[in-house]
């Protein structure tokens, strides 16, 4: 069955998964698939939505969650992530992890006999990416001709956004100060994925450029978890950037505006445009929920 690390590991299944949310969230799949199930999920940073969501999503499909925060684990005492692997292979049917280190989600996939859900890594964050394409499914009907323009730091969330938007058939545009664009890997996959589908991918510092078109308008904090050290001179590089009224107003008359939350209310975004009309965010934090029990679904049903 394989793991989810990136949104290139669910390349072919994207649409699908999606698809599948949708029909979780309206009833329409059996109740309890994953009845006697457990998953281990392991978090070496912080977290609220992904927590959640993860474990009352278990819940729901009649399953359960452990938590295991890094710190009690061995792991955290120095155990190797490949002895960690195989340990939780022999005890849970599926495992998932906020790591600090992408490269170290690798190793745990690498093995374990179960598959490893990556909920947040500095490389990418895929599990919101698939609750963001719900939401702008739900909103627009379809992702056909639509656009969205990812403002800010190019970080984890912006990665995965620029691999998933491609394949399900949207433009995008990353507009950031520079020295804070994506991953170059991530940037030349996501191009490959455009080429396939017949889409465009822009990365600009012109906002003005970034914004022609544009449906949804997405940023996230610019100080993730792991920059804190960098915090003072981030404010000052991206605060050109911030998402207020003036910026919205580029996009187009219904866009909508997203954000992964949590979010800094007057740095990356105005407290005027997260709590106005047009933003989608707290449905955004639902479909967490339910993108991730279709994710659950999918790697851990028999
Ligand atoms: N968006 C997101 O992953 O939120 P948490 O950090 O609260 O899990
Ligand atoms: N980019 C943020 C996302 C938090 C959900 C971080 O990595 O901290």
């Amino acid at each position: 069955m394989g793991s989810l690390l990136s949104v290139c590991d669910i390349k072919e299944e994207v649409e699908y998964i999606i698809d599948l949310a949708g029909q979780i969230k309206e009833g329409k799949k059996e109740q309890r698939p994953l009845e006697g199930k457990t998953l281990a999920m392991i978090f070496q940073k912080s977290s609220t939505r992904t927590r959640v969501s993860f474990d009352v999503g278990m819940y729901q499909l009649g399953g359960r969650a452990i938590f295991l925060s890094s710190n009690d684990l061995q792991m955290g005492r120095g155990e190797p992530i490949s002895d960690t692997a195989r340990v939780l292979s022999r005890f849970v049917d599926g495992i998932m992890i906020r790591a600090i280190e992408h490269d170290d989600v690798i190793e745990l996939a690498k093995y374990s006999d179960v598959p490893v859900i990556s909920g947040l890594t500095n490389l990418e964050h895929p599990c919101q990416a698939l609750a963001d394409m719900l939401t702008i499914k739900e909103h627009f009907g379809s992702f056909e001709n639509k656009k969205i323009c990812f403002v800010g730091d190019g970080n984890n969330v912006c990665n995965s956004l620029l691999l998933i938007a491609p394949l399900l058939g949207m433009d995008m545009s990353v507009t950031c100060p520079e020295g804070y664009e994506p991953k170059e890997e991530i940037v030349n996959q996501a191009l490959k994925y455009a080429d396939e589908k017949n889409t465009e991918i822009t990365i600009t510092d012109d906002i003005n450029v970034a914004l022609e078109n544009v449906d949804v308008v997405y940023t996230d904090v610019w100080v993730s978890m792991g920059d804190e050290a960098e915090k003072a001179q981030r404010e000052i590089d991206l605060m050109p950037y911030q998402v207020n009224r003036e910026l919205m107003d580029l996009a187009n008359d219904e866009a909508v505006f997203m954000h992964c939350l949590p979010a800094v209310r007057g740095q990356e975004v105005s407290a005027e445009v997260i709590d106005g009309p047009q933003s989608v965010v707290y449905d955004q934090a639902e479909n967490r929920l339910h993108a991730q029990k279709a994710v659950l679904y999918h790697y851990m049903k028999d």
